[in-house]
């Protein structure tokens, strides 16, 4: 029986090149998405992976979809954390919403979404949990307190549920993409982009959703069983730790 593997936010960007890159590496895929029904709906039809609606930052949502897609699927056996927004400003001028929005998603939603699965993991002895964090969680960003400190959050979690998941053959990794071709990045203003940010890229492009579905793929497989606390950096050489 295939293996079965949960990917949020992952009927668009990053999250839907990891989607089809598990189903095509043979598991059996659900796809978590918040709000865009036209995007999942075309991500369905385009790529036959089944789409479940429901906030990460909820954590009541979380246990009831992660139910559904348990009672259409099987149990869980690989959670991919990968739902994340962006609400950037400068610090001073970021509301209490824009702070709460990303550490609700972002931060909060990796404590909703992995504490309902994680017994059942326990119970039987083997779980990958993937958490997508960020480069800017490593390094920090301007603009960015609430998204790098969610991010930098997750890196702690991974490295604290790693160690107890450890002897129950639970791997828990985090990937920090580094800044990848997909909306989010696209949003960010053209100037800033092509001054701030590309310049300062040694492979001297964005990466590609691929690059970081493929690193997934490895973390969610067998072979990486003797990884677990890492955290693994794909982004072009722009920051090495
Ligand atoms: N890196 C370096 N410098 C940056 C920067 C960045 N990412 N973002 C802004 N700056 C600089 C600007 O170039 C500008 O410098 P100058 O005054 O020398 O021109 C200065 O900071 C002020 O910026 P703005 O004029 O743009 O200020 P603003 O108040 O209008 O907007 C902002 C602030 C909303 C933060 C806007 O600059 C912005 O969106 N910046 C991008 C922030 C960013 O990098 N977000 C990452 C999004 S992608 C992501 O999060 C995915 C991931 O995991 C990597």
């Amino acid at each position: 029986m295939a293996r079965v593997a949960l990917v949020t936010g992952g009927s668009r960007g990053i999250g839907a090149a990891i989607s089809t890159a598990l189903h095509q590496a043979g598991y059996s895929v659900a796809a978590n998405y918040a709000g865009n029904d036209e995007a999942a709906a075309k991500f369905k039809d385009q790529t036959g992976i089944p789409v479940y609606k429901w906030s990460v930052a909820d954590f009541e949502s979380c246990e009831a979809g992660i139910k559904q897609v348990e009672a259409d699927l099987g149990a869980i056996d690989i959670l991919v954390n990968n739902a994340g927004i962006t609400r950037d400003g400068m610090f001073h001028k970021m509301s209490l919403d824009q702070w709460k929005a990303v550490i609700d998603t972002n931060l909060n939603g990796l404590f909703n979404m992995t504490r309902p699965l994680w017994e059942g993991m326990r119970e039987r002895n083997f779980g990958r949990i993937i958490n997508i964090s960020s480069i800017n969680g490593q390094k920090g960003q301007m603009g960015q307190a609430n998204y790098s400190a969610a991010k930098a959050g997750d890196i702690g979690f991974t490295k604290a549920l790693a160690q107890e998941g450890a002897r129950k053959g639970i791997t828990v990794n985090a990937i920090c993409p580094g800044y990848i071709g997909t909306e989010m990045v696209r949003a960010v203003p053209e100037e800033v982009l092509n001054k701030s940010i590309l310049p300062y890229i040694p492979v001297n492009r964005l990466g590609e959703p691929e690059e970081i579905a493929r690193c997934v793929v490895f973390l969610a497989s067998d072979d990486s069983g003797f990884i677990t606390g890492s955290t693994l950096s794909a982004n072009g050489g722009q920051y090495m730790i």
